[in-house]
Parts: C-alpha cells; structure tokens; sequence
C-alpha cells in the first residue's frame, strides 16, 4: 500500500570516513540511480547526542553535505536537507518517545557501545536517539532505509515503533520499513582492530581512512594496516578466522565493485606486502575525485547553504502532511 520510498543519514559529528561511504554513501548513489524516490539527511540532531563544539559542527554539516554532492548525490533528484531544519522530526520523535517502550531502548547495543561505563552520564538524547531515527524514517513514510550493519537493531526498533502505533491507534498508518543492508562493505572494520567498526567517532586516526584523506595519508595508514603474517586465500572461506585480513579483501572488492570471491581468485596467493599497494592505489583512484570535489564545494558555503534550504523545504512538504496527520490520530 505503500509507495516504495528510500530514506537514510549520516551525523555530521566529524568527517566522513571509508566506512560512512562503502557502507552508505555509494549505495545512496546506486539506489537514486534506480530511479527510486531517495531521500538523504545530515542528522544534526543526533550528532548532539554527544558533545559537538558549535563552529565544528557547523563546518562539520557542510562537509557533509559536499561529501554527499561530491559522491553523487545530485540535490534535484534527491532530497538533501539537513535534520535541524525539518522541525517534524522533532515533533514526531516526541510522539514515538511516548510510544516506545524503556525495555526496548535498554537493549540497544550501540548506546551500550557509546555511553560506555559511565551510562549515568550519557544524555538522555543518546538513549532515545532510536526513537528520534524512527522519526526520521517515517516521518516519510519511508519503506527502505539502506544502512550499514551496525543501524540494523535500530531498523528493527523502528518496526516495533510502526507496528505498535498502528495497533495501539487501530490505524495502518505508518509502513513496517525495511532495511537494506548487502554488499561487501556493509561492515568495514578499524584498521587498527578487527573487532571495531571504522567509524568518525574513533580518537585514533590510524583506525581510518577519511574521505579528505590524501594520497599520502591512504597508503601510510594501508601500510601501518594491522594483519596476520598468512598470504591471502584463494576463496572467501579462508578468510573467516582472519578479521583485519577479511577486511581489506572487502573493502578492495567494495571499491572495485567485485565479489569477495572474484578479489580473491585473482589476489590468492600474494602476500599483504604485496596486496597492501594494490588496495591503496584502488583506493586513491576511487577517493581522490571525491575528495578534490568537495574541496572545490567548501570554498562555496553560500551555495551548499542555499542547497540545503531548498532540499528542507522540500522535505517538509512531505513530512508535514504526514505529521499533521499523525496528531490528529492521536487526538490532538
Ligand atoms: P559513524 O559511526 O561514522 O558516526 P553514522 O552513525 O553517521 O557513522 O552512520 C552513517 C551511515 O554509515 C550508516 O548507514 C552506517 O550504517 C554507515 N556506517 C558507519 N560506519 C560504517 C562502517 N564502518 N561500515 C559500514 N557502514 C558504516
Ligand atoms: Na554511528
């Protein structure tokens, strides 16, 4: 009943990283050149979960935003707006945090992850940040969300939300969404630690590639690359109790838009000395064009700016209908 429709995003909480685009922006990019509807978001909101310096936040969100632009995300096909500026999400997370249940949010792992051992001082955003990204999602009605595979609890906690609404209201109003994880990349792990996922957040910076990283930086950080001393297998299988080698046979097969297995049948055999410069030398071909783009776009913060309001007034005329509705089958 439902018209398929694709949202996701990404927080602004520092720059993007390797993981952010194999895991998420180059599907983004695949899925608007289906022809689907596809609306992208830079979720502010939630990237203040944690604490954000102001101006660092604020450059933070353009960047992002030139990272979308420069991936290819075109903001006429899709709709490219920044969180903060499309007050119905707020306004239908307020309603969900009276619909979700506190037993539910205690079993998310990525709060338990972020607030660490100190959970009596996490903010009372980062607990109800599920809550907020169900919002997000169906604010739109939004039938797919293409996610990495760290998002998929939350995914899952959207659907109970939908799900409980619509039975508590005797309504079917909001979709149960799918996520849509695949792909090689849907985890791309630390380099520094094969049981992290690469992530902005990280205080090491060897643990990642970001995406501004230049030629230099890519093969430094590939070469300090944490591995085992075995060459590579010749098929997927023998890379199962190897996570740091698994992971840069991945990540190469994402960047290379090739299966693990076809990487594999041709790179079986070569030590990681040797795979090591290949994977860079992907890696820069791939990155440096983004990279270079989004620089030309951050000399130009008017137009980014202008490019983000006009994608919020589009957003809105979907999520505001959608809210109003939502009040008034809730009495208000
Ligand atoms: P981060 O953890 O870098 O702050 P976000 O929480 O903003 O990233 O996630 C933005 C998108 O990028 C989500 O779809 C998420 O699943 C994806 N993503 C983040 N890190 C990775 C990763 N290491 N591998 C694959 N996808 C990832
Ligand atoms: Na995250």
């Amino acid at each position: 009943a439902f018209a398929p429709r694709v949202f996701s995003g990404i927080q602004p909480s520092g720059g993007l990283t390797l993981g952010n685009y194999l895991g998420a922006l180059k599907r983004f990019v695949e899925t608007q050149e289906n022809g689907v509807e596809t609306i992208y978001c830079m979720v502010d909101l939630h990237a203040i979960t944690v604490w954000q310096d102001p101006e660092r936040l604020r450059h933070a969100t353009r960047e992002l935003c030139a990272g979308f632009i420069a991936s290819g995300i075109d903001p006429e096909r899709s709709v490219l707006f920044n969180q903060s500026q499309v007050a119905e999400h707020a306004q239908l997370a307020w309603i969900f945090n009276c619909v979700a249940r506190m037993g539910w949010m205690k079993r998310m792992t990525q709060f338990k992850d972020k607030a660490g051992k100190n959970a009596e001082n996490a903010s009372l955003g980062l607990f109800g940040y599920p809550a907020l990204m169900a919002a997000d999602i169906l604010v739109y009605h939004a039938t797919h969300v293409p996610v990495g595979e760290d998002q998929k609890q939350h995914i899952e906690l959207t659907r109970d939300i939908a799900t409980k609404f619509n039975h508590d209201y005797g309504v079917d109003f909001f979709p149960i969404t799918e996520p849509v994880i695949e792909g090689a990349a849907t985890r791309v792990m630390s380099l520094r630690d094969g049981s992290k996922k690469m992530s902005k957040s990280d205080p090491s910076d060897a643990s990642r590639i970001n995406m501004t990283d230049d030629a230099d930086a890519i093969a430094q950080k590939f070469r300090k690359a944490k591995t085992d001393p075995e060459p590579l297998p010749s098929e997927a299988a023998g890379l199962a109790e190897r996570p740091e080698a698994r992971n840069l046979v991945n990540i190469y097969a994402a960047l290379s838009d090739q299966s693990v297995d076809a990487v594999l049948a041709e790179m079986g055999g070569k030590q990681f000395s040797e795979f090591k410069p290949i994977l860079t030398e992907m890696a820069v071909e791939k990155l440096t064009p983004i990279s270079t783009e989004m620089a030309r776009l951050m000399q130009e913060p008017d137009e980014i700016d202008a490019i983000l309001r006009r994608g919020a007034e589009r957003a809105r005329a979907i999520a505001s209908p959608i809210l109003e509705r939502t009040y008034e089958i809730v009495g208000m």
